[in-house]
């Protein structure tokens, strides 16, 4: 089944992770915005997962994070990958980051595959199927926010957002139990899915960050909207807001 043929494919390039030999990644700059990164390893699982996952569909079209020009997945099937989620906390050794892989067909996920090596968490999802972890099915958590845990993210070299992001968060550090920076929006999403944490928040991501993450929180649940309200684009980048149960974030759009 094409699903646990993703799975496979993913836990061998998590392989490829957990054996990169960092002291060779080679970290450049990327689109000239100093602490945007990219590394030979981000490329190596990139390539990787190509040649496994059109394999298993050669139909579909491929778009990847580190390719220069990236396809229209508006129709047909299309594989939505980002083979290293979390390239500063990789280069940096912060053992944190993830593949994430979403299989789409016209434009709407069908699959979500984001996997954790460090951790050996493997987060999938099928559209209708629920959401699981390992095996286990996951559901998100049902506290409300006043007892749980607001997840952010803001990439330090989207400027124009920084004032905008640090507000917000103000707004959920004074209304959580704590607050928590992770550094792979991939990893944040399933770990909303997972119940471990109540709210998590972006106010700009691609389409590789989170198109197999959302769809693992909302088959485990809960909800997933842009943080202003409205649907979640796939076909450009956008903010992102997932919630539990629990969590009314209504507050983040006064
Ligand atoms: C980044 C991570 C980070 C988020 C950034 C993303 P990358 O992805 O998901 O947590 O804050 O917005 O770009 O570049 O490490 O794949
Ligand atoms: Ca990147
Ligand atoms: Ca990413
Ligand atoms: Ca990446």
């Amino acid at each position: 089944m094409i699903l646990e043929q993703i799975i496979q494919a993913v836990r061998e390039c998590g392989e490829m992770i957990l054996q990169a030999d960092r002291t060779q990644a080679a970290a450049e700059i990327k689109d000239g915005q100093s602490n945007n990164l990219v590394t030979k390893y981000d490329r190596a699982v990139q390539e990787a997962l190509r040649d496994k996952l059109l394999e298993i569909a050669p139909q579909a079209h491929f778009v990847g994070e580190e390719e220069d020009v990236h396809e229209s997945i508006a129709r047909g099937d299309a594989f939505v990958v980002d083979p290293i989620d979390g390239t500063t906390n990789f280069v940096k050794d912060y053992k944190c980051s993830a593949i994430s892989v979403a299989m789409t067909h016209d434009g709407t996920q069908e699959i979500g595959v984001v996997y954790n090596p460090y951790l050996d968490e493997m987060f999938y999802a099928q559209r209708g199927k629920g959401a699981f972890c390992n095996g286990k099915p996951i559901h998100v958590s049902e506290k409300p926010l006043q007892q749980g845990l607001t997840l952010f993210g803001s990439a330090s070299y989207y400027k124009e957002l920084v004032d905008d992001s640090f507000r917000l968060l103000r707004l959920c550090f004074d209304r959580s139990m704590d607050i928590r920076r992770s550094g792979s929006a991939a990893i944040d999403l399933c770990t909303i899915a997972a119940g471990r944490a109540e709210l998590y928040f972006e106010l700009r991501l691609q389409p590789w960050d989170y198109a197999a993450g959302s769809l693992i929180v909302r088959e485990a649940g809960g909800s997933v909207t842009r943080v202003e309200g409205g649907e979640i684009d796939l076909t450009k980048a956008c903010s992102v807001l997932a919630t539990g149960t629990g969590a009314d974030p209504s507050f983040l759009r006064v």
